[in-house]
């Protein structure tokens, strides 16, 4: 593989929008399940639903290649051509997500191994080792194959890599993983001294002699070593990114001009997407509301945010989202009337450019036949594929968004190697996970009407006002020197409890928590008191913050002020008056702690007082409470994006000039009735 075709090349991602010219709609198009004479009534009811972009291919390895080496893509080209006859463009799969049949029967080897130590299958999808030279070696082949098949054809507008790199299979632990991890760890450490000293290996008689004596951390007797836990992470993530690169590498040498995709999975631990957007074109992500949420459209704002923040603002796409339901949860709701449409547009208001689902035909058979489709199984005479064809047409009508942009003065940081290492085993406590507790900060955000890039700590802090650290268990020193001075510099930080206790290694950083960031927040920390499972403590607030309520729970730690005032202080027997929540003034800035988890009101008092303090201005002032305003802004004009995710009706005063922009006659708003779930797109002027 050369390296330089690891690059993403420069202009390609315009190119398909330019080619697309609007936003783009559609969804994963797999009409090898079906006859052929249902192709005609696809491409019909999607020129009547406006759509312009579909994933082609993703598990049709099998077909294009039944048995080694006799590849046949006469099929496809087919369906290429009849899309492109009706202007429709091809996201083509490289069609590796699933190993053929023959593939398996000749290499076993290539299966994955759980930590149990039990071989997976074939008969689902993605059984393969990330590590495994056959695998990579057979997939790189077909996409070469594929590519220069098709390098000419004028459907072609998007590669798609894989699928959910890392969604099943998050790391393998096979004879061919712990050879590679050996070899990776000899790059890393060079000397197994210097393994030793970053594993703490003198705990537990550990101390290796020699590379080749390591495993991977497979099922052990008790909690393995936590930082050869981390750096199998870090290997199993870069494990994967190497089969996408292996892959990515072919297509960029023989299609230069086409941009290069996978979609990642919204919320997914297992791969570090802020490592791997840069190595693409353009960024895609899944992500699956889940309508039985009591609010469902926060953990998707999340992703949202994520992945639009992982390529510095730039739009994305939104590649799989359920038409209604799908099947995998326990029990799946159906999107109720209007929801897809509203969660759609949620998607296009956190700056996506494309709006897809997954899958356009719901199948007949096979393991997602209860997944719903844009065309269900009651036909185009149904709920579902009415709404769809409105929102294509309703999209297709706003083309002036696309390549708008959505611009924030607040960050939150999430960083991968902190997640991961945040959720080892053997910590204080199990209840502080990463999600979850992102979502203690992102919704107090949202209810403030402020919007948020979700960043790593690396990223450039001077561009936001505000910056949010939810939990940043592992921080580097480098890191905390770069947000204590973003705070001296006159930005504004907020840190949550249990931030700033490792480094890289998973060793602790000295001298009392959290260490490298005490100076910065004026606190300091010799123990933490997690709380028992369903324990609370009273808080209130003081100071500027007289009067506030809240209640906390999961954690408590003693705060030693050492400059930081209380804003919060316990207000529990036992705690009375002791700190809860900390503001310091360090430099020309203000850092604060929150030493405890508290509620959504405790949550909005302090971090409606940071944003206050820190001049972040919502988008628009007044908002009734679950009703969003988002703005997008670039060459196609400024665009105001209205989603109500109540149940009830709402009015919304606007202020300045605004026209409606899902209105043909242009009319002029100045009020905007929102009715339950409803969505508004005004355009300034
Ligand atoms: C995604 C996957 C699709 C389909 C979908 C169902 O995770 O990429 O192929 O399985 O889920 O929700």
């Amino acid at each position: 593989m050369d390296v330089n075709d690891l690059n993403p090349a420069p202009g390609a991602a315009s190119r398909l929008w330019r080619g697309l010219g609007g936003l783009a709609f559609g969804g994963d198009y797999n009409p090898e399940q079906w006859p052929a004479e249902t192709r005609a009534e696809d491409l019909r009811l999607m020129a009547e639903a406006k759509v312009n972009l579909v994933t082609v291919g993703v598990f049709a390895w099998a077909r294009v290649e039944p048995v080694r080496d006799a590849y046949d893509f006469s099929y496809f080209e087919k369906v290429l051509d009849d899309l492109h006859a009706h202007g429709i463009t091809a996201d083509l799969a490289t069609m590796t997500a699933s190993p053929p049949p023959w593939l398996v029967h000749e290499h076993p080897e290539i299966l994955p191994v759980t930590a149990e130590g039990a071989v997976l299958g074939p008969g689902g999808r993605q059984h393969f080792c990330p590590s495994s030279p056959v695998y990579r070696e057979r997939a790189a082949m077909l996409a070469e194959r594929l590519a220069t098949h098709f390098r000419d054809h004028p459907a072609l507008g998007l590669w798609h890599v894989g699928n959910e790199y890392g969604c099943h299979i998050a790391a393998c632990y096979c004879e061919v993983s712990a050879a590679a991890f050996r070899r990776w760890l000899r790059e890393r450490y060079d000397d197994v001294d210097a393994l030793n000293d970053a594993w703490s290996t003198d705990f537990w008689s550990q101390r290796y002699a020699s590379f080749d004596h390591v495993r991977p951390p497979a099922l052990a007797p008790t909690f393995p070593n936590p930082a050869q836990q981390l750096d199998y992470m870090r290997f199993s993530d870069q494990e994967l990114r190497a089969c996408f690169e292996a892959e990515a590498s072919v297509l960029r040498r023989v299609t230069p001009g086409v941009p290069v995709t996978t979609n990642f999975l919204g919320g997914l631990k297992s791969v570090d997407v802020f490592e791997w957007a840069p190595g693409l074109d353009v960024a895609a992500v899944d992500c699956y509301a889940d309508p039985h949420d009591e609010r469902p459209h926060l953990a998707p704002g999340l992703v949202y945010d994520t992945i639009r923040g992982s390529r510095g603002g730039e739009p994305w796409i939104l590649m799989e989202q359920a038409p209604s339901a799908v099947n995998w949860r326990a029990r799946n709701a159906v999107k109720q009337p209007g929801r897809m449409r509203l969660w759609s547009w949620q998607a296009v208001a956190h700056g996506a450019d494309a709006v897809m689902f997954f899958q356009w035909r719901q199948s007949r058979g096979g393991a997602e036949k209860f997944h719903s489709g844009m065309v269900p199984h009651a036909g185009a005479d149904s709920r579902v594929y009415r709404e769809i064809a409105a929102l294509g047409q309703e999209l297709a009508s706003v083309p002036g968004l696309l390549g708008t942009r959505v611009r924030n003065q607040v960050a939150i940081l999430l960083d991968w190697n902190s997640w991961w290492a945040l959720e080892l085993d053997s910590h204080p406590s199990a209840g502080v996970r990463q999600a979850e507790r992102l979502l203690d900060h992102y919704g107090p955000l949202h209810d403030l009407g402020v919007g948020v890039d979700v960043v790593p700590p690396s990223a450039d802090l001077g561009a936001y006002a505000l910056v949010v650290a939810p939990n940043l268990y592992l921080l580097s020193t480098e890191d905390a020197e770069r947000l204590t001075s973003y705070v001296a510099g006159g930005g504004a930080l907020v840190v949550s409890f249990f931030s700033g206790i490792v480094d890289q290694h998973d060793r602790v950083h000295l001298g009392g928590y959290p260490a490298p960031l005490r100076e910065v927040l004026g606190v300091r920390v010799e123990e933490f008191c997690p709380a028992a499972e369903h324990e609370t403590f009273a808080v209130r607030g003081c100071g500027a913050l007289e009067g506030a309520e809240g209640v906390a729970d999961l954690w408590r730690e003693d705060l030693q002020l050492t400059g930081a005032e209380p804003e919060f202080v316990f207000d529990s027997a036992d705690w009375a008056g002791r700190p809860a929540v900390t503001r310091h003034e360090f430099g020309a800035g203000v850092a604060r702690y929150l030493s405890t988890r508290l509620d959504e009101t405790g949550m909005r008092a302090v971090l409606g007082r940071a944003v206050a303090e820190a001049g972040v201005r919502p988008a628009l002032q007044g908002l009734p409470a679950g009703v969003e305003a988002a703005v997008r802004s670039g060459d196609g004009g400024t665009f105001l994006i209205l989603l109500n995710h109540t149940g009830d009706k709402h009015e919304v005063r606007l202020d300045g000039e605004w026209t409606d922009a899902l209105d043909p006659a242009d009319a002029r708003v100045s009020t905007v009735a929102l009715p339950p779930a409803g969505v508004a797109v005004l355009r300034a002027g």
